[in-house]
């Protein structure tokens, strides 16, 4: 697998630009500051956080910003330098970044996944009860994969709107439409969120290849 950042870049749109990279220990490219925020966690936690990091500098020095600690809060999500707008993932062998200046885009999410079927148990809480009479009328060996987009997809949405209204929101306060064949798909709010309101509408794309579901979403 070629980790290039074209794969992802290629999902948004042209003002973003994007990094990947397999998972290494580059603990000495970390400022004091997050080093304190892996001090007590296991080595894949270290080498994840780690690599996103120097992934997510490069994408800043892209934009032509300086590069600057990015520290996560108590909610978990990143503090981009001033300036930029950006989302972090990974998943086993696998990180990616993606940036923006904050005058180009308002918001970004992007999410990888394994592209491995979700367990039949978990998708009633992955799913709406129309996603899920949606997904019992697919042939039955592709439905656990689509429910994997779904989730991943969803993600994707919930990172890119966070940023913007520091609401938490449940898989089941989002409605997903999904076009199988182009790999598009469109997420509606179910409920209000910050400045969304019930009903308020978001396009996203998500991909398969590789072993990976990739998701991505722009706010702009
Ligand atoms: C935050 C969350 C989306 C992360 O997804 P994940 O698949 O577990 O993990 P990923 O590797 O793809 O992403 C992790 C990165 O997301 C970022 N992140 C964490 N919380 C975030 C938030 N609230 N907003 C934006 N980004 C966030 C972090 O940078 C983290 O990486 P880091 O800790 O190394 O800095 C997930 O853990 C979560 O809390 N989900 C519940 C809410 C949800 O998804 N709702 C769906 C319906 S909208």
């Amino acid at each position: 697998m070629k980790l290039d950042g074209k794969r992802l870049s290629a999902l948004f749109p042209a003002a973003v630009v994007a990094e990947e990279a397999q998972p290494a220990l580059l603990l000495d490219e970390l400022y004091p500051e997050e080093r304190a925020q892996i001090a007590r966690a296991v080595d894949k936690r270290r080498a994840e956080y780690a690599t996103v990091r120097v992934l997510a500098r490069k994408a800043i020095r892209r934009l032509g910003v300086a590069a600057a600690p990015i520290v996560n809060g108590e909610d978990r999500s990143p503090a981009w330098p001033e300036g930029v707008v950006g989302s972090i993932t990974h998943t086993k062998g696998y990180c990616g970044v993606v940036a923006a200046k904050s005058s180009d885009v308002r918001s970004l999410g992007a999410d990888v996944e394994g592209a491995e079927a979700a367990r039949e148990e978990i998708w009633k809480h992955i799913c709406t009860e129309t996603e899920h009479a949606w997904i019992t009328g697919l042939a039955e060996d592709d439905r656990g994969q689509v429910v994997k987009r779904i989730f991943s997809a969803k993600e994707a949405f919930y990172k890119a709107q966070y940023p913007l209204t520091r609401q938490y929101l449940g898989f089941h306060d989002v409605e997903m439409q999904l076009d199988l064949d182009g790999g598009h798909f469109e997420v509606q709010l179910q409920r209000d969120s910050g400045e969304f309101a019930t009903g308020a509408r978001f396009e996203g794309r998500v991909v398969v290849g590789d072993g990976l579901v990739i998701s991505a979403l722009t706010i702009e």
